[in-house]
């Protein structure tokens, strides 16, 4: 065997015996590299005669091609080997219990108030906002509740102290100049003032948000909800409350056997003003909502008061009485997530226990839609 042959034999016993890249690599540099011998001998070509050129020149170029071929398929085989190997470390193992699900849950005072925003915006109303500490004129005066009215007392407001009072800008299409004193807002009754004076007439509108009143026992937060709704048109009258409100409880409940009871009543902001009962049948034809009828569970329960929009009210908001009249309602958003999805203890919505949120909350993909229900729960 000439040496070349032998050297070539050396090498790809040691190319097939390599384990690693890097030892794959150093042979190649040995053999095929610059200063490698291979390299070496085919330089020797260009001393040669023509004659011995014919003969040694395809050798080498064989002995070059097949430590190259060699070599090429080595590194394959290794790199195979490699990837099977980080394939084996890296299983997924499919008996592994699931990742924990997510956390948290939508509380059922938002998801009330989404599915009235729901049940509205198919009526045709739209979402007002107003803010949470709000000045006295609107709260109280433009409701027609003057500072000596008796119904201010009643509200147990959160003032602000006096220095905080504010004075009308000149801006203002009010009394500009005059003081107003702040405070919570008890209810969301104002926003009915400042949607009249902003977008004037007609006008159709829900607000929901945070009231707060100085009060706390199992049915009574300082801090509550309400939403409040406003229809502004002409030709208004309580025949248009009563169907809307029909309609929302219905919706609401998700049941067709509700039964409104319309009792008179006084609010200085509505005149008439009804208070609204609401009740229900059984199979046997008895009511069972509510707890003031003759048995306990069964009678009417008060569930929000209402009226038609004192004249004085359109008035002070700019609005001409004897061309707009309208209806406006207000009803707990607190008390009406008790009623349909009954927890009993007001206090408990606002404790934020995690507990009390995994029970009563609802999934973030349970979207209230009127198609499915607007109460659906998974
Ligand atoms: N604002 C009243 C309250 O908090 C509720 C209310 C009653 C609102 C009658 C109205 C209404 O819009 O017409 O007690």
């Amino acid at each position: 065997m000439t040496e070349p042959d032998s050297r070539r034999d050396e090498t790809l016993l040691a190319i097939a015996k390599a384990e690693t890249i890097d030892a794959l690599e150093a042979l190649r540099v040995e053999a095929l590299g610059k200063k490698g011998w291979v390299s070496a001998l085919l330089k020797t070509l260009g001393g040669m005669t023509p004659d011995e050129r014919q003969t040694e020149g395809p050798k080498i170029q064989g002995v070059r091609a097949a430590i190259a071929d060699a070599i090429a398929a080595r590194k394959a085989e290794l790199e195979t080997a490699e990837l099977n190997a980080r394939l084996a470390s890296e299983t997924l193992d499919l008996t592994l219990p699931a990742p924990a699900a997510p956390k948290g849950s939508v509380h059922p005072v938002s998801q009330v108030m989404d599915e009235l925003a729901e049940i509205f915006a198919d009526l045709g109303f739209a979402v007002a906002t107003g803010p949470e500490i709000e000045d006295d004129w609107h709260n109280f005066t433009a409701l027609n509740m003057a500072e000596t009215h008796p119904a201010r007392a009643m509200h147990d407001t959160f003032y602000f102290p006096d220095h905080d009072a504010m004075t009308v800008p000149a801006s203002s299409s009010e009394a500009v100049g005059e003081k107003r004193r702040m405070l919570l807002r008890t209810h969301t009754s104002p926003v009915q003032i400042r949607s009249m004076v902003k977008q004037g007439a007609p006008i159709r509108i829900i607000a929901p948000g945070r009231v707060y009143r100085s009060d706390s026992d199992a049915t009574h937060t300082p801090m509550f909800h309400q939403v409040e709704g406003l229809v502004i048109d002409r030709d208004i009258h309580l025949g248009h409350l009563k169907w809307t409100l029909e309609t929302f409880l219905k919706a609401f409940f998700e049941r067709e056997d509700i039964v409104l009871r319309l009792r008179p009543s006084y609010f200085p902001f509505t005149e008439p003003s009804v208070e609204v009962d609401v009740g229900w049948k059984d199979e046997k034809g008895r009511r069972v909502l509510g707890g003031d009828g003759d048995a306990p569970g069964h009678g009417w329960m008060e569930l929000l008061g209402s009226g038609m929009v004192n004249a004085r009210v359109l008035e002070f908001a700019g609005l001409d009485p004897s061309e707009w009249q309208g209806f406006a309602f207000g009803v707990g958003v607190d008390r009406l997530a008790m009623l349909k999805y009954g927890m009993d203890d007001l206090r408990a919505f606002f404790d934020g226990d995690g507990r009390w949120l995994d029970h009563y909350g609802f999934s973030a993909f349970d979207q209230p839609t009127l198609s499915s229900g607007v109460g659906a729960r998974a």
